[in-house]
């Protein structure tokens, strides 16, 4: 047995003020915790109006390269805290942007993923992510990073669990009403947890009034919702999770990834 106190945390960012989001965002981390998952563009806030906007508020966190203030600042939090963060940020490299995660360990070291698969007007805002899925290792398990909308692709959790991932940290921004229930089976058939953060609160800064259907979760290998927020407080969804529970035998006879097979999958 091996335990984890994990949160994902839910918020209620004012579009633009970075420093207020960021404030309650750092108010809301539980003591004591090993991993906590923060929301999709979690301190900037959503409907950005167009790429200016965007490239106005986005920063660089690339591995490697000064990061921006988001970043840095978290990465302060997750060394003071001892806790790994992951927070979903608008990244700028160059001229292109992305709806990215960024992975911040307590030594100061990072690991990034770019959202693949954007949502409505993410498509004219930002870059589709161009550095695939990948598994890291954080807090002494295996993580795989996804983006909201990447859920309703069953490929985006089921290739980041056949490289290993014991838990997909799954930053949001929802508004359709479908990807709480939707992770049950996405944990259930890939033998992994499954930790969506997500937000609430409304924007309506273009003539697509968005509203965000907060429901923060964290779902164990066997689909079992663990802990779950409701849809209009702020707040963190914590849990201790063991581990070990993550595995893909689903009876004496069955393992989800050795009875697979993929030559009839074309
Ligand atoms: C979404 O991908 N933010 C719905």
């Amino acid at each position: 047995m091996k335990t984890l106190t994990v949160a994902s945390l839910q918020n209620s960012p004012e579009f633009g003020n970075i420093r207020a989001n960021l404030h309650d965002l750092i108010g809301l981390l539980p003591p004591g915790c090993d991993l906590a998952v923060l929301p999709e563009l979690c301190a900037t806030g959503y409907q950005f109006r167009d790429r200016d906007e965007v490239m106005d508020l986005a920063e660089v966190i690339a591995p490697g390269q000064e990061p921006g203030p988001i970043t840095t600042r978290l990465s302060e939090v997750a060394e003071a805290s001892g806790t790994t963060i992951i927070a979903g940020v608008a990244e700028r490299d160059g001229d292109r942007l992305f709806n990215s995660a960024v992975l911040l360990r307590p030594d100061g070291s990072r690991s990034i993923y770019r959202k693949i698969h954007l949502f409505m007007d993410e498509k004219k805002l930002f870059d589709p992510g161009d550095l695939g899925f990948s598994v890291v290792d954080a807090c002494g398990v295996k993580v795989g990073m996804m983006v909201c909308f990447d859920w309703i692709f069953p490929e985006s959790a089921r290739t980041l669990a056949l490289q290993g991932a014991q838990i997909i940290a799954h930053p949001s921004n929802l508004v359709l009403p479908w990807c709480p229930q939707a992770m049950i089976t996405r944990s259930l058939e890939n033998g992994v947890f499954t930790m969506t953060a997500n937000r609430i609160g409304r924007e309506l800064r273009t003539d697509t009034p968005l509203e965000f259907i907060g429901l923060s979760q964290v779902i164990s290998p066997t689909g079992e919702r663990l802990v779950q927020l409701g849809k209009e407080e702020t707040g963190a969804a914590v849990v201790t999770i063991n581990i070990t529970e993550a595995d893909k035998k689903i009876t004496a006879a069955n393992d989800l990834f050795a009875d697979r097979r993929p030559e009839f999958y074309k």
